[in-house]
């Protein structure tokens, strides 16, 4: 067993396509799984990224993102965006379409039923690592609802392994909590 594996062992993670923008206004999309709340209050995320990728370099410059939930529906063409072609073509080249954010400027891709859009609260270098941690303050959630609640079963999440090997959401399992005082 080698310590990469490590990776396997916390699986699988929710996959998310997420949308940034250069300076010069141009879209980008790639798919990322080590994406994790961090945060109450204020509503916190962090997402580990590559320390080259086009994506931390969007955020760092434009200081917005959305994350985009992968579902089955999308699930094949949100993975083919990690494709290193010009990354604005990426979208077009999926068949994937933008839609309008509510809170930002960077848009959603329509085809996701749960949908953070980010600001950038902070990035946290790190000194050995060959990642970097981008912290986005959530400003706004687009997901499927059922009596008012967030509804998990109807988005048909793909959650990823590692490398092509990705999960559907199991059965619901209600636990008893330790009552707060
Ligand atoms: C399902 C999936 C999850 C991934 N998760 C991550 C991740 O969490 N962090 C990361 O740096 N790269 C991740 N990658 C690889 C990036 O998507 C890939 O390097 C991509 O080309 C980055 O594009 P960008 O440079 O435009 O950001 C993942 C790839 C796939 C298919």
């Amino acid at each position: 067993m080698q310590e990469k594996d490590f990776v396997k062992v916390l699986s699988p993670r929710v996959a998310c396509l997420i949308v940034s923008k250069n300076c010069e206004g141009k879209i980008n999309a790639a798919p990322y799984s080590f994406v994790y709340p961090i945060s109450f209050e204020p509503p916190l995320i962090g997402i580990g990224v590559g320390k080259h990728k086009m994506t931390f370099k969007n955020i760092a410059e434009t200081k917005e993102f959305t994350v985009n939930v992968i579902s089955e529906n999308f699930a094949q063409q949100a993975v083919n965006c990690e494709e290193k072609i010009k990354f604005d073509k990426r979208i077009e080249k999926n068949q994937l379409h933008l839609e309008e954010s509510e809170k930002i400027s960077v848009p959603r891709i329509a085809e996701s039923k749960a949908v953070m859009e980010c600001v950038l609260s902070e990035v946290i270098e790190l000194k050995e690592a060959d990642h970097v941690i981008v912290i986005g303050k959530v400003l706004g959630v687009k997901a499927a609802k059922k009596d008012e609640m967030i509804d998990i079963d109807s988005m048909n999440y793909l959650m990823h392994e590692t490398g092509g090997v990705f999960r559907k959401v199991g059965e619901k399992v209600l636990l008893e909590r330790i009552k707060k005082k």
